[in-house]
């Protein structure tokens, strides 16, 4: 795994590179389509996808996991509005059709072609130690459902079908990364040099805690913990006002200690490109209601523009499903290219 540069991963200035030079290393990511994005979602993910399209460094694709997102329980017409939502998200932070390829899972069907291919040669063993596998079963015990436990094969499917070879996501999926790095392998070595092993990229935040609760990752499962991009100035500044942190009175960095302290000093710090050391000592001598207090404006301010987006944007939601469509098209052209070489690989003909 590595770590995003933070320097070239951000600001818009690198975007000039673009043009100068051919953009040869193919970056893929995707989010589920399951509700609104948390501020975990944004610092673990999709704000490192923006920064690295803007470095021009990559041939950014960046994609809606809608089939991922069916083995959770989901309504029907919720879901078609949580796609045109994400699509909104994914436009409002950043991501240009322009300068990625913005599609949707299920438009193309190479995803679930590759993934069937590639579920036989994964060992059961193998997704039954997924540790998302695991929390899920239990947390919806009452739907432990086959796509469930053959996510990750999927996933790998996402990832193979472009070649990538970076795979920035928070640090929940590096085992599934894992397992698709132990796939390209195992196909390679079976049918010949097909597949590209990729690498994960982490932030400096991959993994942002709930507010409620800092010994666990801030999650869409419990809303409570979480701070929406979304969110009203209002709302932010109540639920960082009920953050749970400690009894001291102090303000340190000490994620051992005092890990909701030490959360709220790693978002703030993520939204100032400061070290959460530093942004604690700037706050020394002040009590915990001025670092909340100031940490509220500075989420409401940094997402305010991002709101406005996502509004004028959903105000206009066909338009938003065109830009995705057209993408779904492009990224059709690569995936059915990679699929037919890999069905002649195992002895079809394609
Ligand atoms: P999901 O909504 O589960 O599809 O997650 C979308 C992306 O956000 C993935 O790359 C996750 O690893 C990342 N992510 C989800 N929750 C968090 C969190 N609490 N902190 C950091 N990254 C996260
Ligand atoms: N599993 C990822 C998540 O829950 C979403 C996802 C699906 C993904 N396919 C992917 C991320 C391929 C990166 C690459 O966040």
């Amino acid at each position: 795994m590595i770590h995003s540069p933070s320097s070239s991963a951000s600001g818009r200035s690198a975007t000039s590179r673009t043009t100068s030079r051919a953009k040869t290393s193919v970056l893929v990511s995707g989010i589920q389509p399951s509700g609104r994005l948390h501020i975990g979602n944004y610092l673990g993910a999709l704000k490192n996808f923006v920064d690295l399209q803007r470095s021009g460094e990559y041939q950014c694709h960046f994609f809606i996991a809608d089939l991922h997102s069916i083995t959770e329980p989901f309504d029907l017409r919720e879901k078609h509005r949580q796609i045109t939502e994400l699509s909104a998200d994914y436009l409002a932070a950043g991501l240009d059709p322009k300068q990625s390829v913005l599609y949707v899972q299920s438009h193309i069907p190479a995803h679930s072609e590759l993934m069937w291919i590639l579920s036989t040669i994964t060992p059961m063993g193998e997704l039954q130690r997924m540790t998302q596998f695991k929390d899920k079963s239990v947390r919806q015990e009452e739907n432990i459902n086959a796509g469930l436990f053959t996510y990750p094969v999927l996933m790998a499917a996402d990832i193979l079908l472009y070649g990538a070879r970076t795979v920035p996501v928070g640090d929940d999926q590096l085992q599934h990364l894992e397992l698709t790095r132990t796939l390209a392998r195992k196909f390679n070595a079976k049918f010949g040099e097909t597949f590209i092993e990729p690498k994960g990229l982490l932030t400096k935040t991959p993994r942002v805690m709930s507010l409620k609760d800092p010994l666990k990752k801030m999650s869409k499962s419990q809303p409570e913990g979480c701070l929406f991009l979304d969110d009203e100035p209002e709302a932010i500044k109540a639920k960082i006002a009920r953050a749970v942190t400690d009894s001291e009175t102090t303000i340190a960095y000490d994620p051992e200690k005092r890990p909701g302290l030490a959360n709220l000093l790693e978002i703030y710090a993520a939204l100032t490109h400061l070290e959460p050391r530093a942004v604690a000592a700037e706050f020394d001598g002040e009590s915990y209601a001025e670092l909340k207090r100031k940490l509220a404006g500075l989420v409401a301010g940094y997402f305010a523009e991002f709101r406005a987006k996502k509004r004028t944007l959903l105000s206009a939601p066909s338009k938003v499903t065109a830009i995705f469509d057209k993408g779904s098209k492009k990224a059709t052209k690569a995936a059915e290219a990679k699929i037919a070489e890999v069905k002649r690989r195992v002895g079809f003909s394609a």
